[in-house]
């Protein structure tokens, strides 16, 4: 067994794969079954206090989506690389009950030596700084604030929020930060060219890690009917989004140092996506639509397959963060090759 404890801010977690919300976290058993599945934390399906977001969920649609954008049946059984496209919303529970749902599991996940954390997505401020506080005084232990989802411009106004300037994110962030004793971790949108910045103001505002970072929206046509795919617009993500993300991890650990504990999402499928992601600067690494799509031993098999790796190696989970990152080279750092190109080429067609 390798040692896979990993620290993100005052948080020490048993191993560094995260079960990241999605739909089958909305329910206790779905919960559970993450924490069974031996997750080193969950992260609750997220919660605002908007009735359009809840309706959201009424109209939500999924689609699986093959290797040739093709849809495919929703299941273990779909192919490698399948892409989930959707356009979820939050649940309707109220607050009390799902708080008191949270409180249940935070009690079940100590039992495990895992942690639950809370989720909340920003509609307006004040209901979720209300909300805020009434988690941290039930006794949860974190609270992650997803401020970029990727659904702001295409849901109904004031149903969830894609904050894309730091100055925002700072603000944000500090309101929580000032209010709250539990450490704060910010969802941060991938859909900006600032990613890094977004995440040094919610660091600098008191952020004790950034989730980094969402997924971004996309329209797929559908051959047949000649009509988007779920008819809309939708969330996109898939394996192919990982290097994205290694990008990001990469810039931002460049930007703030190796002293900032960042948590790699969106892409993530296996836990050598784990490794590669911590490679390139994560502490911990969330996955959800590979968990929703192909159920819970997605996550025993990440945390059985990232062990492996480190004894491979002979290293400790924590050695991997941002090994890969600190040995990334410019451009201009690079050596002449000659005409590397002519390899990379079609041979010419003999009439040519
Ligand atoms: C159907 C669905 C529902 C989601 N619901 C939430 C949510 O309630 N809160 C949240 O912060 N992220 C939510 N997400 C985003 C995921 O937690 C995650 O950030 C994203 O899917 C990228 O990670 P992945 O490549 O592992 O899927 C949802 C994603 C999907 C596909």
């Amino acid at each position: 067994m390798a040692d896979l404890r990993v620290q993100v801010g005052r948080t020490s977690l048993k191993n560094p794969v995260i079960a990241a919300p999605g739909e089958h976290l909305i329910e206790a058993a779905g919960i559970r079954s993450a924490i069974l599945a031996g997750a080193g934390a969950v992260v609750g399906k997220s919660i605002n206090e908007s009735l359009a977001a809840k309706s959201q969920l009424r109209r939500a649609e999924y689609a699986a989506l093959g290797p040739d954008w093709s849809q495919v049946p929703w299941g273990p059984a779909a192919p490698v690389g399948t892409t989930v496209l959707s356009r979820s919303g939050l649940p309707s529970v109220d607050f009390d009950a799902w708080l008191a749902q949270a409180v249940a599991m935070d009690a079940f996940a100590r039992t495990h030596d895992c942690l639950f954390v809370p989720s909340i997505i920003l509609a307006a401020e004040e209901p979720a700084l209300d909300m805020a506080l009434r988690i941290e005084a039930a006794g949860l232990r974190v609270l992650e604030f997803n401020i970029g989802t990727p659904y702001a411009s295409e849901a109904a106004k004031g149903a969830v929020s894609t904050v894309l300037s730091p100055e925002r994110v700072g603000t944000l962030t500090r309101m929580m930060t000032e209010a709250l004793g539990i450490p704060v971790w910010i969802k941060i949108t991938g859909q900006s060219e600032r990613v890094p910045d977004l995440a040094a103001a919610a660091f600098a505002a008191g952020a004790e890690s950034v989730v980094m970072a969402g997924r971004a929206l996309g329209m797929l046509p559908d051959l047949e009917t000649q009509a988007p795919v779920l008819s809309t617009s939708g969330g996109i993500g898939g394996f192919w989004n990982l290097p994205l993300t290694c990008h990001w991890l990469a810039n931002s650990r460049a930007v703030l140092g190796a002293g900032r504990q960042l948590i790699g999402i969106n892409g993530a499928t296996s836990g050598h996506d784990v490794a590669r992601m911590m490679l390139a600067g994560a502490s911990a690494v969330g996955m959800a639509s590979e968990v929703m799509l192909r159920g819970w031993d997605v996550l025993s098999r990440a945390v059985a397959d990232l062990d492996t790796y480190c004894d491979t190696k002979s290293m400790a989970a924590r050695d991997l963060i941002g090994r890969a990152a600190d040995a990334r080279k410019r451009f201009a750092d690079m050596p002449e090759l000659d005409e590397r190109w002519r390899d990379h080429v079609p041979a010419p067609l003999a009439s040519a």
